[in-house]
């Protein structure tokens, strides 16, 4: 019998030690009593920043438990994974345009969701885990840090809006994530869902009659795929609120808004969930959503991307990441 994706025995996939440290963390979910070091790879092309002031902000390095939150900062740079450099036929979007121009509904429907932020608490803050799992629990970010190790990867991304642009994300591989909370063979999907806070975010606020909170869904199989990730950096630095702080998705063959941001809840299950977007117009916005030419939207065509800071291309099929996941849809 075959086995599927998340199935791969957890050393196959991970270091020995960390494998052990990871046992003795699900163990004490909750604790601080996993330590571990960062991961290998080239050198990030971001170079560490300056120090400001004196010191460290607390007394917490990478790896380290102690007290109080952890100095989450000190985790970046993460190391470049060579099998992701800035792909040949795209210049790298500049860090002022993919923090300033954004889509995350849960502010507003206009792109300035910078200038809503400000003030927005995204720490503390766990993710649950829960369906269909064997490690079911609340993960504190402070501690997925400690126990995944972080890397960064240039991916293309595409909205459907049919702009496009060219992002190094710092985060780690979904399949990771999964391997370690241990799904039930049952489990089919995984659910992904953002907070609801409509008190602090002016888009709920102002939209009570959408569906929230914003929730994404992929199959077992996409969301143990090599190219999923659990974003909690970009541009060697922490997610800025409006990029998604403190951790999101990004699937990188699929339309934009399946990157579902500042996640607070995991779902294993075996139906297929339902998704913000799909039950807002399910023609225009369906489950699977893969980036095709092909395919126009009910309003416009997806022939053609506009790259953010400036010029266009021809859309390709999966976003060009085909040799990942083509085999997946056949
Ligand atoms: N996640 C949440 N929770 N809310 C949103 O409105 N917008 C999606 C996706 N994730 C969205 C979300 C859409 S439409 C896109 S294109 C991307 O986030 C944009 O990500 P970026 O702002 O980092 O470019």
């Amino acid at each position: 019998m075959s086995r599927r994706g998340w199935e791969i025995p957890e050393r196959e996939v991970t270091p020995e030690e960390q494998y052990l440290h990871r046992r003795r963390f699900l163990r004490t979910l909750g604790g601080l009593g996993a330590g571990l070091v960062a991961g290998c790879g080239s050198e990030s092309v971001f170079k560490p920043k300056e120090e400001e002031g004196s010191g460290p902000a607390t007394p917490t390095t990478p790896g380290e438990p102690g007290p109080g939150p952890l100095n989450k900062s000190a985790f970046y740079p993460a190391a470049a994974d060579p099998d992701f450099p800035l792909p040949e036929d795209r210049p790298l979007t500049s860090e002022h345009t993919a923090t300033s121009f954004n889509n995350f509904y849960e502010f507003s429907v206009n792109k300035e969701v910078h200038r809503l932020v400000e003030g927005f608490a995204s720490d503390p803050w766990s993710v649950d885990v829960t369906g269909l799992v064997s490690n079911p629990g609340k993960y504190d970010i402070d501690d997925l840090y400690r126990l995944m190790p972080l890397e960064e990867r240039i991916y293309r991304f595409r909205c459907v809006e049919a702009w496009a642009m060219t992002v190094p994300w710092t985060g780690f591989p979904m399949r990771d994530f999964i391997a370690m909370v241990e799904p039930l063979a049952s489990a089919r999907y995984v659910e992904m869902t953002t907070f609801i806070r409509p008190q602090d975010a002016p888009g709920q606020w102002n939209h009570p009659q959408w569906p929230w909170p914003y929730t994404e869904g992929l199959t077992m199989a996409e969301a143990t795929n090599e190219l999923t990730m659990l974003v909690t950096g970009i541009y060697g630095r922490e997610l800025p609120m409006q990029n998604g702080a403190p951790i999101r998705l990004v699937v990188p063959w699929k339309y934009g808004y399946k990157s579902i941001k500042s996640i607070v809840r995991i779902n294993f299950r075996e139906s297929r969930p339902d998704t913000f977007w799909s039950t807002l117009w399910p023609a225009a916005y369906p489950f699977e959503s893969n980036v095709d030419p092909d395919v126009p939207h009910p309003s416009w065509s997806q022939e053609k991307e506009r790259l953010l800071d400036g010029g266009s291309r021809n859309t390709v099929i999966y976003n060009g990441y085909g040799e990942y996941v083509a085999d997946l849809y056949t």
